[in-house]
């Protein structure tokens, strides 16, 4: 049986339906579907009862896989939820999530995220993508023009609120400086890589300068007709395209528990 492949908004996001993960994928399956996520940069895979080897399995059809460099730990997953499990590896988070990309203070950041749902609210913890090609495409010749060859500084201090733009910088903190343009190592396609929780400033240009391009940039990205936003069912697999996709999680009731196992694809460093 073929994939089937259905739009889900016309940001991003495609809906994969006719494959069944907890078996390989044949080789024309696997093609489909690289080319639907280049396609749609978002894919949801709903109603897959996946072990963590499964998950992994499909995660290697886009590459290697990501270690987790923030956790002093082996193991590949990360689960990400608001209630702590000792016996794993968690990122405790609660609530809101600005826009960001996944490790975007880092050289490589990874290339692809995918987050499988195990428990989920009834209520709340949406998350949004947003794609920064089309972003890139929205943006003026005048605007184009002024952000060619600029970098930006994505920095992310676990010790404090990391949503608060610092003035005075960890040095010991994760940063790294990517340039505000990207391009696809595999479309070709340009995209805007700044975002709202991590990049605290544009390098080489005054400070009101840098606060008027970011507020724009984000502004832009934040635009809900760029924007995708799933609601989670239990059993979703969703892989983003993390060179090109910034994403954000919404509020959530911290009482109900939401429970997500991560795992990352490496590595690319952005390039102009
Ligand atoms: C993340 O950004 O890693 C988590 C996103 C989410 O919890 O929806």
């Amino acid at each position: 049986m073929a994939i089937n492949v259905e739009k889900l908004s016309d940001a991003a996001g495609a809906a994969i339906s006719g494959l069944d993960l907890t078996q390989e994928l044949s080789t024309d399956d696997t093609q489909a579907l690289k080319q639907a996520w280049q396609d749609h940069m978002v894919l949801l895979l709903r109603g897959q009862e996946l072990t963590e080897e499964e998950q992994e399995r499909f995660c290697r059809t886009f590459g290697e896989i990501a270690g987790l460099k923030s956790q002093n730990t082996d193991s590949k997953f990360l689960f990400v939820t608001n209630k702590e499990d000792p016996n794993v590896a968690t990122a405790v988070q609660i609530g809101e999530m600005m826009f960001h990309y996944d490790q975007a203070y880092s050289e490589h950041p990874c290339k692809a995220s995918t987050l499988y749902s195990i428990e989920i609210p009834d209520i709340g913890g949406n998350t949004s993508f947003a794609n920064c090609c089309a972003v890139y495409d929205q943006l003026s010749d005048k605007w184009k023009d002024r952000l060619e060859g600029k970098t930006a500084l994505n920095y992310f201090n676990y010790a404090t609120n990391p949503s608060l733009r610092p003035d005075q910088i960890d040095p010991d903190a994760p940063q790294y400086s990517h340039p505000v343009i990207r391009t696809h190592s595999e479309t070709g396609r340009k995209s805007v890589y700044v975002n709202r929780l991590m990049t605290i400033r544009i390098n080489d240009v005054k400070k009101e300068e840098s606060d008027e391009i970011l507020t724009y940039l984000f502004d832009l990205i934040e635009s809900p007709h760029n924007i995708y936003e799933h609601v989670w069912q239990v059993n979703d697999l969703v892989l983003w395209d993390n060179r090109c996709t910034a994403h954000a999680r919404q509020h959530y009731d911290p009482e109900k528990r939401r429970l997500l196992r991560r795992m990352t694809i490496l590595d690319e460093k952005p390039v102009v």
